[in-house]
């Protein structure tokens, strides 16, 4: 892949791309002055340490380190690569990008756009369907779920006829070729070379994602045969692991906490009785793409699957990922191993309302189903129970929290706190003295590691390139001392971009000058950014710098005579007269800086 996209359009696809609204996209942001606050998504942690800041358009984590300007975060946090996050960020910002970058990609971006009008168009089909007298049957099977016409109306629910290739036929007379048919999954090719479609004599919900569009599909038969439901496969517009059903009326439903339950059926049924802030991941066991959605929409994520055995263990999956991500997790239980949609149908939102406010936190639940597993009337039942209860305490790393559930702990199940607390001590006591290793810091050591010395120039480099994108005003104070052969061949490409920018008059702002660098020295730029560069006075920073930087150069090199000199270093040769006139003027200049 040698695309290169030019300077400009990757900085209007930058600032096209508000890296506050991109990062909200994953991170839930809280304003704390002119800086934005989040868990950070790139390490685990449950108080915010990561950073965005709008005015500069960059984030940083003081936690792990990490930092960019938008396209970082993406490639982060996509793990894409530069040209990727690119293409990505030109999407979503609607940019067209120049010519020339690729047949394949042109063609891909043409058959998303052929998918998703054909989804519209077969949804639109389905919906009439139902609506008419051919759909009586599933129009029948609806009425008698309860399912009501507004719900109907809203979630857009359809009906497929016995008919074999009703909907190729419609589409094909659209205009749709067999290729885009195809891909949207709608059709299926057979042996003989013809087509006919996926779902026949099914209920269909049409799945949406954020933006409305019509991303996939889910059929339901209308009677016991098998498979119950079924699914449109992945497409190119259609990624299961980033889907959530219903999160398009979800996200707007004002409630802080989202509900997640497993189907079509429990969502729509939850809907309908108000219960708005419901979502479902369909069947699939939850994604960790699907996590950070939610965790980004929602500051408490209650689970409510189906209370059987396989939804009991997606359940436990499920909490454990959501917790993982840092997320704030509950669990909402159904009495009588009934699901959402017939526990709400039976009993009505009142009720489902009352379990949602008994739902249990991850830890309560986790102990609870201990409980169930373990017989509790048995002494090695007891002494089980502790143990493994005491395993899921170690895990709370609040202690206040940590004794809030002891004491509950002890209440519930007859069991003495004392018992409880020394068991969970015995695992969070170290079993050894703890120390913690040092790393030597010491002169020596560090002199003898190859390029140390350099490091710091360029790391002195780095930051006049910093301060130089930040006030480009001052530039006009060094000039004259700066050219591309000053900085250090690692600095170089970076150098070349600001110097001619500045020479141009033509400007570049510190997240700019991050289009050109890449994830891990993108880190150590906005460090600079963020933590060395809050000067009062920019010009009087930049000829420091500059001081510090020749200094160093000529301590450098007087450094070098001195060895060639005194024979330490016989890979030089030089003429000793010149050499020492050298030192001499060195010795002058550094005391003129
Ligand atoms: P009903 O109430 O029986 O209509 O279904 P439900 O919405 O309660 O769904 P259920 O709990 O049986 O399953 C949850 C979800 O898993 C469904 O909404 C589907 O997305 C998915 N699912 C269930 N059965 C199947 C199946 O046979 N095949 C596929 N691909 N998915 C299924
Ligand atoms: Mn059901």
């Amino acid at each position: 892949m040698s695309i290169h996209y030019a300077e400009e359009i990757i900085e209007e696809i930058r600032v096209s791309n508000d890296i506050v609204d991109v990062i909200s996209e994953y991170v839930k942001l809280d304003r704390k002055g002119q800086y934005m606050f989040g868990l950070c998504p790139f390490h685990k942690e449950k108080t915010p340490s990561f950073s965005v800041t709008p005015s500069r358009q960059m984030f940083h984590c003081y936690g792990c380190g990490k930092g960019g300007n938008v396209f970082h975060f993406v490639m982060g946090v996509e793990n894409l690569d530069f040209l990727e996050s690119v293409r990505l960020l030109a999407d979503r910002a609607r940019i067209q990008l120049p010519e020339g970058e690729g047949e394949e990609e042109k063609k891909r971006i043409i058959l998303k756009q052929e998918v998703l009008k054909i989804n519209v168009e077969a949804a639109r089909y389905f919906h009439n369907i139902l609506n008419s007298k051919t759909g009586d049957k599933g129009k029948d099977y609806l009425i008698n779920r309860k399912i009501s016409d507004n719900s109907i109306r809203k979630f857009g629910i359809g009906y497929s006829t016995e008919d074999w290739d009703g909907l190729y036929k419609y589409l094909s007379s659209k205009g749709f070729d067999d290729v885009s048919l195809k891909e949207s999954g709608l059709i299926i090719p057979n042996k003989s070379g013809s087509y006919f479609d996926r779902f026949r004599a099914r209920v269909i919900f049409p799945i949406f994602d954020l933006r409305g569009n019509v991303i996939g599909f889910g059929g339901r038969v209308l009677d016991n045969s098998l498979p119950k439901y079924m699914n449109s496969p992945e497409t190119c517009v259609y990624n299961k692991g980033k889907s959530l059903y219903a999160l398009n009326y979800a996200k707007n439903s004002g409630d802080k906490r989202i509900i997640i339950v497993e189907g079509y059926m429990d969502v729509i049924s939850l809907h309908q009785s108000g219960i708005i802030n419901t979502v479902a991941s369909l069947g699939t066991a939850l994604t960790e793409g699907q996590g950070r959605i939610l965790k980004k929409y929602a500051e408490e994520i209650i689970i409510s699957y189906d209370a059987d055995t396989a939804g009991q263990a997606a359940t436990m999956k499920g909490l454990d990922l959501l917790n993982e991500i840092g997320c704030n997790v509950k669990v909402l239980s159904i009495p009588e191993g009934k699901d959402p949609d017939e526990f709400v149908k039976k009993n009505g939102p009142q009720a489902f309302y009352k379990l949602l406010e008994n739902s249990q936190s991850l830890i309560e639940y986790k102990i609870r189903v201990l409980k169930n597993e373990i017989d509790m009337e048995s002494t090695e039942g007891k002494i089980k129970f502790l143990n493994k209860t005491a395993d899921v305490l170690t895990k709370v790393d609040n202690r206040l929290e940590r004794e809030m559930y002891i004491k509950k702990l002890a209440n519930d199940y007859e069991i003495s706190e004392e018992a409880i607390f020394s068991e969970v001590l015995k695992r969070t006591r170290p079993k050894t003295s703890f120390k913690k290793p040092v790393i030597e810091h010491t002169g020596f050591k560090a002199n003898k590691l190859p390029g140390k010395e350099d490091s710091k120039l360029i790391h002195l480099e780095k930051m006049l390139l910093v301060f130089l994108s930040v006030d480009n005003s001052a530039y006009k104070f060094i000039k004259d001392k700066l050219s591309i052969e000053y900085f250090n061949n690692e600095n170089r490409s970076i150098a070349q971009i600001v110097l001619d920018r500045l020479d141009n008059n033509k400007g570049i702002v510190p997240a700019e000058l991050l289009n050109a660098i890449g994830n891990d020295e993108a880190n150590e730029y906005v460090r600079i950014i963020q933590e060395e560069c809050n000067c009062e006075d920019n010009k009087k920073a930049i000829l420091d710098i500059y001081r510090k930087i020749q200094l160093f150069k000529l301590e450098k090199r007087q450094k070098e005579i001195l060895d060639i000199l005194s024979g330490n270093n016989n890979d030089v040769e030089g003429d000793v007269e010149r050499l020492k006139d050298e030192l001499k003027s060195i010795l002058i200049m550094k005391k003129s800086i």
